[in-house]
């Protein structure tokens, strides 16, 4: 197990009615509050409405950006930054999903920096400052609500880039699972295997010794996928769509990879997929992985046999574990098709043609991955499999 340091600033404000607190807690933070959201089903919901009230309450200014979309841009990104400086915004609140908090989190680092902001997502530049900022969660996916990541694309080039620091973290994320009975089923499993997703980038890992988080990985993807096939029977079911939102945030706010070297291939090679063809990241996520773990798994293969054994309890064939292996890929990808996700490029209709650019593209300043290191000609033979 590696040395680690795990701490997590962010307040965890969870369950019913709980979004009538965020003046209360905005006013710890800020009077001026740049109120980010996307394209309105925050105010189909009423959620909109029931934020400003509180807001408004605590007697906080108001300054509105709306419009975030999914996959978010780094032209509203800057239109944000404009306005929290010309408004001497000291707050910002994302209501919405991964996209809005992405948004928010790169408006809150280019408030604070003097150059292009793009140049956090290049490598040119760290990250040193940034405003504070808070969410009122909405959707159960990205796990950016208490994560040091953010994920921006660029239309120039439609360059798909992240950054990372734990000054992004938000100070506190309300999550009201009651929220989530609006989501359609589609964007409910995108946001599922996501999570998944997210456990997965940890668990492949070579590190030895690191009993205790594969535990706790395996169970948290059981708990996903048990609890996504309720929800889409029965999408308010409260219960479940509680259990959704925590998992989605353990999977990604540090804990299951404590101890451990995380891989991450698998979502830098996606994010050349939404960025250049702007599908769902999840759904993204459901034609990679697997194609990843068909790649790689001959490397670890006891591993992957692990995987198949405790998570989807196939039975270990101790004369061919390979087989075993490959057994619980292919369950993986039965989950995956059961919920109505795609699990080849073909099902969302991408042609092959320019498997090639995405591949350079995805390693042009350096080889993905740690589980495998993977270089262009690694990158061009998954997505080749994720075409199949
Ligand atoms: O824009 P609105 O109208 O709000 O609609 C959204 C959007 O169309 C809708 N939605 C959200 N909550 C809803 C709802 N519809 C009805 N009822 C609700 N309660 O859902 C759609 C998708 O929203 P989005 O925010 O894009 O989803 P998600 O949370 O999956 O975020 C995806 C983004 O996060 C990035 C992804 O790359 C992608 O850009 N990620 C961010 C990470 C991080 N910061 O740590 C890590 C992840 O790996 C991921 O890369
Ligand atoms: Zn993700």
């Amino acid at each position: 197990m590696q040395n680690f340091i795990f701490d997590n600033k962010t307040t965890i404000i969870f369950g019913k009615d709980t979004q009538s607190q965020v003046g209360l807690e905005t006013k710890k933070y800020g009077k001026t509050v740049l109120l980010h959201f996307g394209g309105g089903s925050i105010k189909a919901s009423g959620l909109y409405d029931e934020v400003v009230h509180s807001l408004k309450k605590e007697g906080l200014k108001i300054v509105e950006l709306g419009g975030v979309k999914p996959n978010p841009r780094l032209s509203l990104v800057k239109e944000g930054i404009k306005l929290c400086i010309d408004q001497k915004i000291d707050f910002i609140l994302a209501v919405g999903g991964g996209s809005v908090i992405d948004s928010a989190k790169a408006i809150a680092i280019g408030a604070k920096y003097e150059g292009d902001v793009w140049d956090f997502f290049t490598g040119k530049a760290e990250i040193k400052v940034s405003l504070p900022l808070g969410v009122v969660l909405t959707i159960p996916a990205a796990g950016s609500e208490a994560s040091t990541g953010c994920v921006i694309t660029n239309e120039d080039g439609w360059y798909k880039r992240s950054c990372g620091s734990v000054l992004i973290r938000p100070q506190y994320a309300i999550m009201n699972p009651v929220l989530t009975y609006t989501l359609p089923s589609y964007q409910t499993a995108c946001g599922a295997t996501d999570m998944i997703a997210h456990v997965m980038e940890r668990y492949f890992t070579n590190e030895l010794d690191v009993d205790f988080t594969d535990h706790l990985c395996e169970v948290t993807i059981k708990t996903i996928m048990k609890h996504t096939k309720i929800v889409l029977k029965d999408p308010s079911h409260y219960a479940t769509r509680a259990e959704l939102m925590w998992a989605g945030t353990i999977a990604h706010n540090g804990l299951l990879g404590t101890g451990r070297i995380e891989d991450w291939g698998s979502h830098d090679i996606e994010h050349e997929l939404s960025g250049i063809y702007d599908i769902a990241h999840g759904a993204g996520l459901a034609i990679v992985f697997p194609a990843w773990m068909k790649y790689v798994y001959k490397h670890d293969v006891n591993r992957f046999v692990q995987f198949a054994h405790r998570v989807f309890n196939v039975d270990i064939d101790f004369n061919n574990p390979e087989s075993t292996a490959l057994e619980g890929i292919h369950k993986l990808q039965s989950f995956l098709s059961e919920i109505g996700l795609p699990t080849s490029l073909k099902d969302v209709n991408i042609p092959s043609d320019r498997l090639e650019e995405m591949a350079k593209k995805a390693t042009e300043s350096n080889s993905l991955g740690n589980f495998v290191k993977l270089h262009e000609k690694d990158v061009l033979a998954i997505l080749q499999i994720a075409a199949e």
